[in-house]
């Protein structure tokens, strides 16, 4: 049975694969009738036991457009918040039928957690602060399809990068297809030790100069222990991109984020609509690479799938 709880869990091919098919998914969605019957009698839950629009709304969207039926369950209207176990949910959840569970859950490893289980495939919509795949894939597919790929780029990942699951997932797939990545960050936003192969930029104007993509993080304020001491303005000082900054922005640098955007924190409004921002085209992006994923995992790879309906 395949999961999707780490970037590791897929190899070089797969993550070709699942690329490849999300642009014809791309399609689909451009016309008229955007529903194809790949799915047609399978079921899919998704399981947000956290706040999510883009994940949740995507995903949902992404498992209808194949034809799956969905179920969804958020934390508080479920049996999550009256003490079951997250193991016994996905049991209930066998015996009721489902396919293949999407979950996003605060404590890191509660994905891998369920998958071993091996009662249905399980997609990792993020885990705590530890990994997000379907972001990293629509982040790469987001890359490839409107900067010109992903290898060779030079990458700034910019803000909260210790608390962030979006950062998890990324830095290993950026460098896996070929990427140079950067963490641009105070010292309370660092991880312990850095990732193989990252490098620190000391501060936002820098990386405007040297890297071709501007990859900014919320700050995930309800993911901090309270022993960071966050200094707001110095942050926006060093590490912001103001609407001062944007206009010096060079022509070479693109900017993305996954959402959900902290306006006048990380960026400014001005930079979420700027013409060299790819933001509202990564949650675009969103559904055809989930419906990718979802067809992936739930149908067994890719050489059996038939997307020309
Ligand atoms: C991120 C998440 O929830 O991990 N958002 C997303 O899925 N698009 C990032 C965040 O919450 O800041």
């Amino acid at each position: 049975m395949k999961h999707l709880v780490s970037i590791d869990n897929l190899a070089d091919d797969e993550i070709h694969q699942i690329l490849t098919l999300a642009e014809s998914f791309d399609q689909v969605l451009d016309r008229p009738v955007k529903k194809i019957p790949l799915l047609k009698n399978r079921t899919v839950a998704l399981v947000f036991a956290e706040p999510s629009t883009r994940t949740r709304v995507s995903f949902e969207l992404a498992a209808k457009r194949l034809s799956a039926d969905t179920i969804t369950m958020t934390g508080t209207g479920s049996s999550l918040v009256k003490g079951e176990s997250l193991e016994d949910t996905a049991l209930t959840l066998k015996q009721l039928f489902m396919d293949c569970l999407v979950l996003r859950h605060s404590e890191e490893g509660a994905a891998e957690r369920v998958a071993s289980l091996n009662l249905f495939p399980v997609i990792n919509a993020g885990d705590g602060k530890h990994e997000h795949p379907t972001q990293a894939l629509l982040d790469a597919y987001t890359m490839v399809k409107y900067t010109g790929g992903v290898s060779g780029k030079r990458i700034a990942v910019i803000g909260d990068v210790k608390h962030s699951r979006v950062a998890g997932s990324n830095v290993k797939l950026f460098r896996r297809m070929g990427a140079t990545v950067y963490f641009v960050a105070p010292p309370y936003f660092l991880p312990q030790t850095l990732p193989d192969g990252v490098q620190l930029i000391e501060d936002i104007d820098t990386a405007m100069g040297e890297c071709d993509i501007l990859y900014f993080l919320r700050i995930q304020k309800e993911r901090l222990s309270g022993e960071e001491k966050v200094d707001f303005n110095g942050f926006r000082e060093k590490y912001a991109l103001t609407a001062d900054r944007l206009e010096k922005l060079p022509g070479h640098c693109y900017i993305m984020h996954p959402g959900p955007v902290n306006r006048g924190v990380e960026l400014d409004g001005e930079a979420v609509l700027h013409p060299r921002s790819l933001i509202n085209l990564q949650v675009r992006s969103g559904v055809a690479v989930r419906m990718a994923i979802l067809a992936f995992i739930m149908h067994g790879g890719v050489h059996s799938l038939e997307v020309s309906y």
